[in-house]
């Protein structure tokens, strides 16, 4: 089989940890038969400091021609202290993609490894084995309803303001892509809000009870925003998939990577249709660019490699190459191979080539 793949390093680390990932996909590669078909392009700061752009018009007709878009990571502090005016995909090379290629479905999974049992602020009996999916929409809400800016009142005071708004059919396609990827998973659902204070929430709240009418066998609950964060610390065990928006996706996605013992492990896909279908979709770790990080060659490159491996189950569906990986990092974790941010001392190089083996053993 034949892949076509555009491969976005972006900044910071993004180049180091995306490198990182496309060896463990040479590896598989090899051992499969399948063709990846790579091509690389810019995104985020270094795309700015070329081309005056965060993302060029080239690059989304690549993502439109690709199978599936690796991300590294985006942003720093040179380019996030310029204040850039225009819609968020102007000031920002990843929402950009996100945008003009539709991926409003994100999936984010938060995993407790038992190996990194004692490097997290959790006591062991509350969190083993607990496994959080945040599903955030990537597309609407918050981030990037109008109106939208900056003005100065009559006092000469500035005014900042965004648009908290969704509409109903937004909120529908995403409730719908959770409720089948939850029955995928056998898993329930935590829809989260401001229902209380706010009316785009209320909306929120009524599409997706409407959409849970279609999907009896999926157990939903509602439950404030405010009040999920404080359950998902006090419980994580309790907690499977929650259904976010975008502004509340994001925050919730962090704070889940808790239980993972480092942001540095979370891997994420936005996709453009149903998990259902193999559909194209952006793949990409949920840590930042680490601008401390860059060039030490100590970054911690899972992320990254749980994001391929998300790829190969839901845009090309080889899931079992995927669980392959997945399998591939518990076992170096387990032998004690771990990175800076995990309290170990492994460069990217060496988990990664710890990673391959394992890989290659069980290919
Ligand atoms: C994320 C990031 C991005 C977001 C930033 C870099 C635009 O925080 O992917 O979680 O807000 O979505
Ligand atoms: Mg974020």
């Amino acid at each position: 089989m034949n892949y076509k793949l555009l491969a976005l390093g972006g900044d910071g680390i993004g180049p180091e940890v995306l490198e990182s990932g496309l060896s463990i996909l040479e590896a598989i590669s090899k051992k499969n038969n399948l063709n990846f078909e790579i091509s690389f392009d810019l995104i985020g700061g270094t795309c700015w400091d070329k081309y005056g752009t965060f993302c060029r018009n080239s690059t989304i007709e690549k993502a439109i021609e690709s199978d599936a878009i690796l991300v590294g990571a985006v942003g720093g502090p040179k380019w996030d202290a310029m204040k850039i005016k225009g819609d968020p995909e102007e000031q920002d090379g990843l929402m950009c993609l996100r945008k003009k290629l539709g991926a409003f479905f994100g999936i984010r999974p938060a995993k407790n490894y038992k190996s990194l049992q004692n490097i997290i602020p959790f006591n062991k009996e509350y969190v083993q084995n607990s496994e959080i999916i945040i599903l955030r929409e990537m597309c609407g809400g918050v981030m990037f309803s109008k109106p939208r800016g900056l003005k100065l009142l009559e006092n000469d005071e500035r005014y900042g303001f965004d648009t908290a708004g969704y509409n109903e059919f937004e909120i529908r396609e995403f409730a719908k892509c959770g409720f089948e990827l939850a029955k995928m998973y056998n898993k329930n659902i935590i829809s989260i809000d401001k229902s209380n204070v706010m009316e785009s929430y209320r909306l929120w709240r009524d599409v997706v009870q409407e959409v849970s009418n279609d999907y009896n066998n999926i157990n939903l609950e509602h439950l404030y925003a405010d009040n999920c964060a404080y359950q998902m610390i006090m419980n994580p065990k309790n907690f499977d998939i929650i259904l976010a928006c975008n502004f509340l996706g994001d925050i919730f996605s962090d704070l889940a990577a808790t239980i993972s013992g480092s942001l540095g492990m979370l891997p994420s896909a936005s996709l453009c249709g149903s998990p259902l279908n193999k559909t194209k979709g952006i793949y990409e770790p949920v840590h930042g660019t680490a601008p401390e990080l860059v060039g030490t060659g100590m970054a911690n490159p899972i992320g990254m490699i749980l994001s391929i491996s998300m790829m190969l189950k839901f845009s090309f569906g080889l899931e079992e190459i995927s669980k392959k990986i997945e399998l591939a990092i518990d076992k170096t974790l387990q032998k004690g191979f771990h990175t800076k941010d995990l309290k170990g001392s492994c460069s990217t190089n060496e988990i990664t080539d710890h990673i391959i083996k394992e890989l290659k053993l069980c290919l």
